[in-house]
């Protein structure tokens, strides 16, 4: 079955879709995106994620390129029209197409493009059962990580230096030794009274979605979190660590920088919040 995309109010073939070569999102990276989970054919946590997009926009003084309504029907649709039971769904919106110019172009319209696909769920379950090895980078990226922006090579660069060096995931680490986030997913730890620990969403991380439910998954467990910075030095001494984002949920982390997290198998508190996580989450049929 072909895949579809969705651009600027068509949909097209995957393999023909296209946009045009002075699109700003191409010159300059000048556009935002969203990532959705698609878990047992439904989005999730649809309306965190729109906010979020929201957000970036305004931030960037980006127009959205259609209203919310319709494009939440658009997603669903190019969702269903993929045919992803499991996977992800992906939303790009850039400032539009103009003659290259680094200010803001006058009247035009944002472009769009979603596409969907499929991704095989036992994949990541099985990461999860193993758990995953991450490198730490010096924090190279502006101080606007909190926009999900398209500019993204500091952090193509870090997850291409962490495969190239048997790891998953990089994660950033600032001037005072402290994690900030990896170069796809927020960076938490437990500590060894089991408190959850992540550092605040304010100081230069993004606010990650997945984040954010498992902030509610975690209170229903009763549990504990503390928001703060925690080093690196913290991280390799604590009980668990792991990561999270739409598409690994909470991933357990077992070496950090070729140092074992505790006995170097995943974190039980982890493996719960993975296991709560869905019954939590908000799901919006496709
Ligand atoms: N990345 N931090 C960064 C830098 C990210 O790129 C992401 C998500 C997160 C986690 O956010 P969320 O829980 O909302 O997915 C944190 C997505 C998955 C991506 O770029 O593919």
């Amino acid at each position: 079955m072909p895949r579809i995309a969705y651009v600027n109010g068509r949909y097209v073939g995957h393999a023909d879709a296209a946009v045009h070569i002075e699109d700003r999102g191409y010159q300059f990276a000048d556009g935002v995106y969203e990532v959705c989970e698609v878990a047992r054919g439904y989005i999730v946590d649809m309306t965190r994620h729109l906010d979020r997009l929201a957000r970036s926009l305004s931030e960037l003084k980006i127009d959205w390129p259609m209203a919310r309504k319709p494009m939440e029907l658009v997603l669903r649709e190019v969702v269903r029209r993929n045919r992803v039971f499991n996977g992800l769904v992906y939303m790009q919106v850039t400032r539009g197409v103009a003659s290259r110019d680094f200010v803001f172009p006058d009247d035009v319209a944002s472009s769009l493009v979603i596409t969907a696909k499929k991704v095989d769920p036992s994949f990541m379950e099985k990461r999860a059962e193993k758990g995953i090895s991450v490198i730490t980078v010096p924090e190279n990226r502006w101080d606007r990580v909190d926009i999900k922006s398209v500019g993204l090579l500091p952090n193509v660069l870090a997850k291409q230096k962490a495969k190239e060096e048997g790891a998953q995931e990089a994660w950033f680490v600032d001037d005072n030794g402290n994690v900030k986030e990896g170069g796809s997913s927020n960076a938490w730890i437990v500590t060894k009274d089991g408190v959850l620990v992540t550092r605040p969403a304010e100081h230069g991380i993004l606010r990650g979605i997945t984040r954010t439910t498992l902030f509610d998954v975690a209170k229903k467990l009763g549990l504990k979190i503390e928001e703060r910075p925690f080093s690196l030095d913290e991280a390799k001494a604590a009980r668990e660590a792991f990561i999270s984002s739409a598409t690994t949920i909470a991933m357990p982390v077992v070496t950090i920088d070729g140092t074992s997290v505790a006995n170097g198998h995943p974190g039980s508190l982890t493996l719960t919040l993975r296991q709560a996580f869905f019954e939590i989450a908000e799901k919006t049929q496709s």
